[in-house]
């Protein structure tokens, strides 16, 4: 039978995302229920070697289910890359009596949770991105609010684009993976949509496109790229040099991350925060979150990483007849 945990703790990692908070608040809430202490580890793992670990009580994550960001902060640590970094941090834990650890991140996050479950911590991996870049899962928290503002943001440089007759570049976050670049294509009705898995840098078929949707009288045309291919100032530079049509690039950026998440990420995160402090509790380690088909469940870390995700071929292929006129 697996030992009885008395104390766990939280932690986010990795680029912060809008419903992180309501995940703090489900590990704290579903660990105390169980009669078991939390405690917060502040600013991921360089938090966790520095020691700015905290107590977490009910209260401590009232009124936090509907901000955006993370109250317990988060960075990236490059001294939890190494053997020593990770000795450390093991020992920190023992220290404050953390028998095993919730760590709210991307896959990065996820190698440094199987670094200390190797050291004797138990942990439970959460997916926490916006980038929707993790293969275990069809969903990560933070995606549904980061698409949203993209697709508002988005809509309002087509008012402007169609009215002075532009052409628009909109350059969507994602690291390397093109999920937000697919979504906000589709809901935004972009006339291209250029992602990193797929794009072969044929410049000069969006030329030729842009041109054509002129003649037709089409008076916008909206490219969304990924931040995977980037270079949209310069590539707004060449397309406006070639069609003699003005164009612009907009880089979205940092305010896709931000902003009060979603009822999908506030709900997604409170199942999924709950989840990995029920099986944290019941002394499972080195397993993530995942949801898929319809069910909440979990995988072993090291499967999860070793699992290839790829953009799904149906989707892309209606991203493409959907924006060809
Ligand atoms: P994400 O978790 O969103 O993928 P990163 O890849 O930046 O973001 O990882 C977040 C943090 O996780 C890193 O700054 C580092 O502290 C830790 N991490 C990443 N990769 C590893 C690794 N191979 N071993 C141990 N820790 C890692
Ligand atoms: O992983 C989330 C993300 O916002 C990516 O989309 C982006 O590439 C990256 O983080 C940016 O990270 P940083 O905050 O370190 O600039």
């Amino acid at each position: 039978m697996a030992k009885e945990i008395k104390t766990i703790g939280v932690l986010t990692s990795g680029g912060d995302a809008p419903g992180m908070n309501a995940a703090i608040r489900a590990v704290v809430r579903k660990a105390l229920a169980r009669g078991v202490a939390v405690k917060g580890i502040k600013k991921g793992y360089q938090g966790l070697l520095n020691e700015e670990i905290i107590d977490l009580e009910r209260s401590s994550v009232s009124d936090i289910i509907q901000r955006g960001g993370t109250i317990l902060g988060t960075a990236r640590c490059m001294e939890f890359k190494t053997a020593e970094g990770q000795e450390k941090g093991a020992e920190i834990c023992r220290k404050h009596g953390i028998e095993g650890l919730v760590v709210i991140g991307g896959d990065g996050s996820y190698r440094g949770a199987q670094a200390l479950s190797r050291k004797g911590i138990n942990t439970i991996g959460i997916p926490g991105t916006i980038d929707l870049d993790i293969t275990c899962t069809d969903y990560t928290i933070g995606f549904d609010t980061a698409v949203n503002t993209a697709m508002q943001a988005i809509d309002k440089v087509r008012d402007t684009s169609s009215s002075h007759e532009r052409c628009s570049i909109i350059e969507v976050m994602g690291r390397n993976a093109g999920y937000i670049a697919l979504w906000c294509g589709v809901a935004n009705g972009a006339e291209d949509i250029l992602l990193p898995e797929k794009y072969d840098f044929n410049e000069q078929r969006i030329i030729n496109s842009i041109i054509n949707n002129r003649k037709k009288g089409k008076t916008h045309h909206i490219i969304i790229n990924a931040e995977g291919i980037g270079h949209s100032t310069s590539m707004a530079r060449r397309i406006e040099a070639a069609t003699g049509i003005e164009t612009r690039a907009t880089i979205l950026g940092y305010m896709q991350r931000g902003g009060s998440p979603t009822c999908k990420d506030r709900f997604y995160a409170s199942i999924m925060g709950s989840y990995a402090a029920d099986i944290l509790c019941e002394g499972k380690t080195n397993r993530v979150v995942g949801y898929q088909h319809g069910e909440f469940m979990d995988f072993d870390i090291e499967e999860a990483l070793a699992m290839e995700k790829s953009i799904p071929e149906y989707q892309y292929e209606v991203s493409r007849s959907l924006s060809s006129m």
